[in-house]
């Protein structure tokens, strides 16, 4: 569904099926959003980019409410996500870093030691302003379909920061888990801080939910998740209770965690492809709604593909007290945005139809 202008943002009357879904509440339909869905596959982001950093951009009041709108002029999608990236809040309390095209954040002077801590002081509402100014504004543009704030998961952005940038493995970053639990702990303790905050920034604004994308945390192991990990979660997840808003709690690869992972205290566990959905809901503990988990790869093959695939996910979607349809990881960036419109039409449609609704 291709509409023109912003104000083709049909407005939702009542509450939103995706902020019900996380709420575990009965929905019309299965609300469904993607992740990296601001971003990368549009042509229009990349001419609304041209020229310009990927930092520079997010720090961009104007644009940033450009490109966070961009997805729903095409897609019926049931929330936007905040065009922003998990090291903005990193960069802006003065660590040096950059985002590379093509490649990911890379870090100047990479974390060894505890003095390297002081270059993470606490984040505050002033070192951010163009994110609380886009926020406030697309509130309004968005006329109650719900905005996603979010941040970078505690060991996800040590992984940065210890590597000195993109990873496959996270050796050195384990290494330091492993060999140093003090420094690990005030690492992960300071980042918990500014990430925490930048979320209560974005909430402060007007954000209706919160995702945590902890998305390299996959590589640890449980025993090392449950001692070194998760209570910093915790922290994040515990402190931001008392906004109200729903929490998603997001990682790539984290089947043997999804269990600890819904004990870290988020509202909605997301799953990548790899655990199909009836099965992650006898991993999580009760109370917790499931959001994904269309392997992104998927929508690169034919339509009848994309539609069994999507169809399967659905139905085991069902098994979950709340079911939030995504991809289990961010959007490619070759994927045909044509693909995602009819997925998301078809999301709906299907999902009314076995909810009796059509
Ligand atoms: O979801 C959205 O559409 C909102 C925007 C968003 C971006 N990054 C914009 C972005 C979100 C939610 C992120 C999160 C993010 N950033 C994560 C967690 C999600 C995940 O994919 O696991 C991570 C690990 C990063 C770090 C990062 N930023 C990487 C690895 C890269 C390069 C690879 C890539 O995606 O192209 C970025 C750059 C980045 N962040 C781009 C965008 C649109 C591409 C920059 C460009 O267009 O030049």
């Amino acid at each position: 569904m291709a509409c023109e202008t912003i104000t083709d943002v049909t407005p939702l009357e009542g509450e939103s099926p995706f902020l019900l879904a996380c709420r575990r509440k009965p929905v019309p339909y299965t609300p469904v959003w993607y992740m990296r869905q601001a971003g990368r596959s549009l042509p229009e982001y990349r001419i609304a980019r041209s020229g310009m950093g990927m930092l520079e951009a997010c720090q961009q009041p104007e644009l940033i409410v450009e490109i966070t709108l961009q997805p729903l002029r095409r897609y019926d999608v049931d929330a936007a996500i905040l065009f922003s990236d998990i090291v903005v809040p990193l960069k802006a309390v003065g660590v040096s870093l950059d985002i590379s095209p093509g490649i990911g954040p890379v870090v100047e002077n990479p974390i060894r030691d505890a003095s390297d801590l002081q270059r993470l002081r606490p984040l505050v509402p002033d070192d951010v302003p163009y994110v609380t100014e886009a926020a406030r504004a697309l509130v309004t543009e968005l006329g109650g379909r719900p905005l996603i704030g979010f941040a970078g998961g505690p060991f996800t952005l040590a992984s940065y920061l210890v590597e000195g940038g993109p990873s496959k493995t996270h050796d050195r970053t384990k290494a330091l888990m492993y060999g140093d639990p003090p420094l690990w702990n005030a690492l992960l303790g300071r980042l918990a801080d500014i990430t925490l905050a930048f979320l209560q920034i974005q909430v402060a604004a007007g954000a209706s939910a919160v995702q945590l994308f902890d998305s390299w945390v996959g590589s640890v192991s449980p025993d090392d998740y449950r001692r070194s990990v998760l209570p910093h979660c915790k922290r994040i997840f515990d402190s931001l209770a008392a906004t109200g808003v729903p929490r998603i709690h997001f990682g790539v690869g984290t089947g043997e965690l999804l269990s600890l992972m819904g004990e870290a205290g988020a509202d909605v566990v997301g799953v990548d492809w790899r655990v199909p959905l009836d099965e992650a809901v006898r991993r999580v503990p009760p109370g917790k709604a499931l959001q994904g988990n269309l392997d992104p790869a998927v929508l690169l093959a034919p339509w009848n593909v994309v539609e069994a695939r999507a169809r399967d996910a659905l139905g085991r979607g069902r098994a979950a007290e709340g079911h939030v349809f995504n991809l289990g990881h961010g959007v490619l960036p070759e994927t045909d945005p044509d693909v995602l419109a009819r997925l998301t039409d078809l999301v709906h449609t299907e999902s009314a139809r076995a909810a009796g609704g059509i």
